[in-house]
């Protein structure tokens, strides 16, 4: 296992699709599963894609601890998830606005438009398909990630720039953006 440099926001591994992975199983893509998932924690990330290593292939890791009811989170350790080829659909038209980072643009935090509700269709390390119904943290983490793998970044899907911001300011002047399940709280859990 190794730890792998993180491509940033002006690398092109960024800006380009990702190609499918014909096959799950080989042991090139265990590998890299396993380096990203060292990569993801040595950076402190909740997801991370394979572009974001300079490997333009449609995986991505992820780790969340959400209850898949409620959207609160889970007193548990958290399910470390590795997906191979990742399709989702939106559950409805619900969307809610909250906070996410990434780690290919450190430093800095905005507030992100994504679908409250969505299904994952993708296959696991072991070639069996993988289908998930999710909401909240986990549906938002999925659509970042999965976004990387065509070739966008979070501020591309941004409706209010002014809520792009370093994440020290945005700790220093805290703001409510009113996020439909927040109790019109500010929530610090971001996406990277
Ligand atoms: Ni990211």
């Amino acid at each position: 296992m190794a730890i792998l440099k993180i491509a940033r926001m002006g690398h092109p591994v960024l800006r380009i699709p990702a190609e499918t992975v014909a096959d799950p199983t080989l042991p090139e893509i265990r590998d890299l599963v396993a380096d990203m998932i060292e990569t993801m924690f040595d950076a402190g990330g909740t997801g991370l894609a394979a572009p974001q290593v300079h490997v333009p292939k449609r995986v991505v890791v992820f780790q969340v601890g959400e209850n898949r009811v409620t959207g609160r989170p889970l007193d548990q350790p958290q399910e470390l998830m590795a997906i191979v080829n990742p399709v989702i659909e939106p559950l409805g038209e619900e969307q809610e606005l909250d906070w996410e980072g990434c780690l290919s643009v450190p430093g800095m935090r905005g507030a992100v438009p994504r679908f409250s509700r969505i299904r994952y269709r993708g296959r696991g390390l072991d070639g069996k398909t993988i289908e998930r119904s999710v909401e909240g943290f986990h549906a938002r983490v999925l659509q970042h990630e999965c976004d990387h793998l065509d070739g966008i970044l979070y501020p591309q899907r941004m409706t209010d720039l002014r809520l792009l911001m370093f994440s020290e300011e945005a700790a220093r002047f805290p703001i409510d953006i009113g996020s439909n399940d927040s109790g019109g709280t500010v929530k610090t859990r971001a996406a990277e």
